[in-house]
């Protein structure tokens, strides 16, 4: 911890209002109680909404405190900061609401972690606030939801296991959703279309989100090929047609930043790739095609003025997500295969209960959340990490005994 634990609180929820946040705020509240062994507090910008929030969540919640701010509010965001050591934000989207709070958590030696997966916004944050951030002591991560958690400490799993089994960590690693039931929140949705908006916009954007290295620091590139699917195609290991899989863009950044951060652990030729297993046979092959199209509809139609609102019109407005049955009923499957340099082959497996985008992501952000505050040390440096960089371990054994997760080696050979 950066700051003293003289703070009013170890944790603010910022945003306890989106709907992730009232998801987290549940979880916080049913693992954690209130005024017990964790200080934390509940934040927006709506008083009412807030007070709402409380006499949902029911008696339990009654001494829950409230802390009142806009996210464009500086001062209110400095007050906020004062008062405890860390922060959880899910006002979304980041690149539209984000960077006042950064900046206050960077100033204030803040520790602070969201779910944001946009990533020409982290490379905007890392370019302005890392050497502050690295002064201040305030440790910053980004991508603690869906994305970038399940992706990122799996691979931070299978090569850990790699070593340990093969003495070498595995050069190349790819990752396939086996399965994921679950559906998008408009909160979501208008964090992906501000991003397609932002890149149509400008080319220099749209070539630096290209970049798989786009968020490692600049010392750290590799000039070997990243595989990067965009089509339908056959998956030799697991037997199955692959589509493209919409979170990789951000998944394979965050993991080439954390093998930077951990002195390029994994090796500098290092590759990875992720992409949706859609089954055997013509049935596979059909879905792996359907979705390639789907994906590029949306993403066309959302990049351009004239179709843009047409998109909007079907999509989940903010504030909007899947019901808590639909939540319950979700899981996810990922499969990783690793190879060393030496053609020894690991295959791992992550799974979570309940759907991806809500349910789990509200218990991963919590966790995350809950690690920075009590797990990770005083000397450990302030900047811009990533989860399985700064919180490895301590993370893990908090997914697996609290959140839902699963982390398991299927094979070596
Ligand atoms: N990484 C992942 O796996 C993952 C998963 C889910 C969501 N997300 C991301 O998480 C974010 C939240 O998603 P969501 O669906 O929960 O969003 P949402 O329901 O649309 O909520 C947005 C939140 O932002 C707050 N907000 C907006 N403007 C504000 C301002 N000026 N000051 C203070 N608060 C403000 C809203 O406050 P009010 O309630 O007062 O309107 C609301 O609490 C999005 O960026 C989304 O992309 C990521």
């Amino acid at each position: 911890m950066t700051k003293s634990s003289e703070t009013a609180y170890d944790l603010v929820v910022f945003g306890a209002t989106s709907f992730v946040g009232q998801i987290l705020t549940r979880y916080l509240l049913e693992t954690y109680g209130v005024g017990q062994s964790v200080k934390w507090a509940i934040a927006g910008r709506s008083e009412s909404k807030l007070n709402t929030l409380k006499g949902e969540l029911g008696s339990k919640a009654k001494d829950l405190p409230v802390i009142l701010a806009d996210a464009s509010d500086e001062a209110a965001l400095k007050a906020m900061c004062e008062q405890t050591r860390v922060i959880i934000s899910t006002v979304g989207p980041y690149a539209l609401y984000g960077e006042p709070l950064v900046q206050a958590c960077v100033r204030s030696g803040t520790d602070y972690c969201d779910l944001t997966g946009e990533v020409q916004w982290i490379r905007k944050m890392v370019e302005r606030y890392e050497e502050e951030a690295k002064s201040s002591g305030a440790r910053i991560v980004h991508c603690c939801g869906f994305d970038s958690i399940p992706s990122d400490m799996g691979v931070w799993f299978l090569q850990n296991q790699a070593e340990q089994t093969f003495g070498a960590p595995c050069r190349d690693v790819r990752m396939r959703v086996k399965t994921a039931k679950g559906e998008f929140s408009g909160g979501t949705v208008a964090s992906l279309m501000n991003a397609v908006k932002e890149a149509a916009a400008d080319p220099k954007l749209r070539k630096q989100m290209a970049n798989p290295f786009s968020i490692c620091p600049p010392d750290h590139r590799s000039k070997t090929r990243q595989p990067n699917l965009k089509g339908a195609e056959y998956d030799k290991t697991f037997n199955a047609w692959l589509a493209p899989f919409v979170m990789a863009a951000i998944n394979t950044r965050v993991v080439h930043r954390s093998n930077a951060l951990q002195n390029a652990r994994y090796g500098k030729e290092f590759t990875y790739d992720e992409a949706m297993m859609t089954g055997r046979g013509a049935k596979g092959r059909l879905a792996a095609y359907t979705i390639t199209g789907g994906l590029a509809a949306f993403f066309t139609a959302s990049a351009i003025k004239p179709t843009r609102w047409l998109v909007e019109k079907f999509v989940p407005k903010p504030g909007e997500g899947p019901s808590p049955e639909a939540q319950k009923a979700g899981f996810y499957d990922l499969r990783f295969v690793g190879r060393t340099e030496d053609g020894k082959t690991i295959i791992t497996k992550v799974t979570g209960d309940q759907d991806p985008g809500y349910g789990s992501t509200g218990k991963m952000l919590g966790e995350a959340g809950m690690c920075l505050a009590f797990d990770i040390p005083a000397d450990q440096p302030g900047g811009f990490w990533t989860p399985s960089s700064l919180l490895d371990g301590k993370l893990m054994d908090r997914l697996t005994s609290k959140a839902g997760l699963t982390f398991e080696v299927l094979e070596t050979r």
